[in-house]
């Protein structure tokens, strides 16, 4: 039986992320938009304690592997409901996971990194480390990138309170970002530039995008998997 299409929208913060993954979902009768972190599983309480409570300490590699935990955790209902038929929308996967752990290495602020003036984060800066506990989730089909100048970003309504949400380290994880997006030349992947385009004109970008990849109806071949 075809299966449905894993489609994932990556992007800086504040690029249009969640507005267009959520409008793309509802372009396809059967579907299911999926946002990581997924506040809600056991290993989610965890992220979110860690995101909005800054006294809630722990270690870097802790908190990269509880992100790919939390993936983990979505596994079987991404598959299930591809084979079902489902088009799945994924609102931040693993390359938000990678660009963010990357970009703590040599951060000196000890709310973004708990290595902050140690030695101790040598794999911090590995991508083969970063990647490892990703390997073998369900690979999309089409990845959007969605970027636009810091100065388009900045008109846009700003962060609120999370760990993250700081501009030294945004700027960071932006170059880290584009570091992996450039190292890998592979098709599936999309740099979006969307500028100062609307929500509308931006959600017919990505349509365009989505159809002329073939990634907006029913397939045969099987699901890949991250290598
Ligand atoms: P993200 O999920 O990438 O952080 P959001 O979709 O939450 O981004 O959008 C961030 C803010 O920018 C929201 O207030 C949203 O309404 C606004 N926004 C999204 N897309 C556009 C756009 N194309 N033009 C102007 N504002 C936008
Ligand atoms: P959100 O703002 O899209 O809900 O994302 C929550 C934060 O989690 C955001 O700052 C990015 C970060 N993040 C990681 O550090 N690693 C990950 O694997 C993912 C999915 C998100
Ligand atoms: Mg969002």
């Amino acid at each position: 039986m075809p299966r449905g299409q894993l489609i994932l929208i990556e992007g800086l913060d504040r690029s249009g992320k969640s507005t267009q993954a959520s409008i793309l979902a509802s372009k396809f009768s059967q579907n299911k938009l999926i946002k990581f972190p997924n506040r809600s599983t056991a290993i989610g309480k965890i992220i979110n304690e860690y995101l909005t409570n800054t006294a809630f300490q722990l270690n870097d590699q802790s908190t990269h592997l509880l992100f790919s935990a939390n993936r983990w955790e979505l596994n079987r209902e991404m598959q299930d409901l591809l084979n079902l038929g489902y088009f799945v929308v994924l609102d931040r996967y693993i390359y938000s996971g990678i660009a963010y752990t990357l970009a703590k290495n040599d951060i000196d602020d000890s709310r973004i990194s708990s290595s902050s003036g140690g030695g101790e984060n040598t794999n911090l800066a590995d991508i083969d480390w970063l990647l490892g506990p990703d390997k073998g989730l369900p690979k999309p089909d089409l990845t959007l990138f969605l970027t636009l100048s810091m100065e388009e970003i900045s008109k846009r309504k700003g962060w609120g309170e999370e760990r993250y949400e700081l501009q030294q380290f945004q700027n960071k994880v932006k170059q880290c970002f584009l570091k992996v997006l450039n190292n890998t030349e592979d098709p599936s992947i999309e740099i979006v530039d969307v500028g100062a385009n609307s929500i509308d004109q931006v959600s017919n970008q990505i349509w365009d995008i989505v159809v002329s990849h073939g990634a907006n109806v029913l397939v045969d071949k099987p699901i890949a998997f991250i290598t």
